[in-house]
């Protein structure tokens, strides 16, 4: 290897330990146990890859996700890490963080997916969902994934219930937002990866069972 190769590796690596910082910021000051954006990511990249999208699509939904909340930046702490209970004014202003974090993105053009999984995470399938109210498939199919990962992460990293309990529940709040909150397919699919999850490992702090599954997979 010469020292361009060296150079061009070790930019490669930067670009990913950078889009990993950046999701770190988006954690910093949220509700949930850390690294959220990183599950979100990898719950994401699996629902693609059971889709039977491509390698490339598969990671490049796997980006959307680490990046799907660094509008957040844009949000006061107080309210970010507020678990329940917001004011109508607060809700209204962090409701904005999709729309600041599609702004931040805009300009990266190489992986313009990751504009789109910030601005539009929030839709709900039956159009009640933020900023824009897109309805059913008028969603980014991308996005739609990524808003799963979303809700199944913020469900199973509450603290009240654990283990067999908290897949139960979690599951069945999966199951009714079918065709309201959730694509109905997109959340048949993490059903699915819930009951094969049968030792409750996918919610672990960083499912890294998964990232090594996909590594494997390339090889
Ligand atoms: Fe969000």
């Amino acid at each position: 290897m010469d020292d361009f190769e060296v150079k061009y590796h070790q930019q490669k690596r930067l670009i990913d330990q950078l889009m990993h910082a950046l999701a770190r910021v988006a954690d910093e000051n949220g509700r949930y146990t850390k690294e959220h954006s990183e599950r979100v990511a990898l719950y994401s990249m699996e629902i693609a890859r059971r889709m039977g999208k491509s390698r490339g699509e598969q990671y490049e939904i796997y980006q959307m996700g680490l990046l799907h909340d660094i509008g957040k930046i844009g949000i006061p702490d107080y309210i970010t890490a507020k678990a329940e209970g917001l004011k109508d004014n607060e809700y209204n202003l962090m409701k904005k963080h999709p729309m600041i974090g599609a702004k931040i993105l805009q300009d990266i053009t190489e992986i313009p997916g990751l504009a789109v999984g910030a601005r539009w995470h929030h839709e709900r399938f039956d159009g009640s969902g933020y900023p824009d109210g897109l309805v059913g498939i008028a969603i980014p199919e991308e996005a739609r994934i990524i808003g799963v990962a979303d809700a199944y992460d913020a469900m199973s990293s509450e603290r009240i219930y654990s283990g067999v309990m908290k897949q139960k529940k979690v599951r069945e709040e999966i199951e009714r937002g079918k065709g309201t909150q959730f694509d109905p397919e997109i959340a048949d699919i993490l059903l699915q990866m819930i009951d094969d999850d049968k030792n409750y490992v996918m919610n672990s702090e960083v499912p890294t069972y998964i990232i090594e599954e996909y590594f494997t997979r390339l090889e």
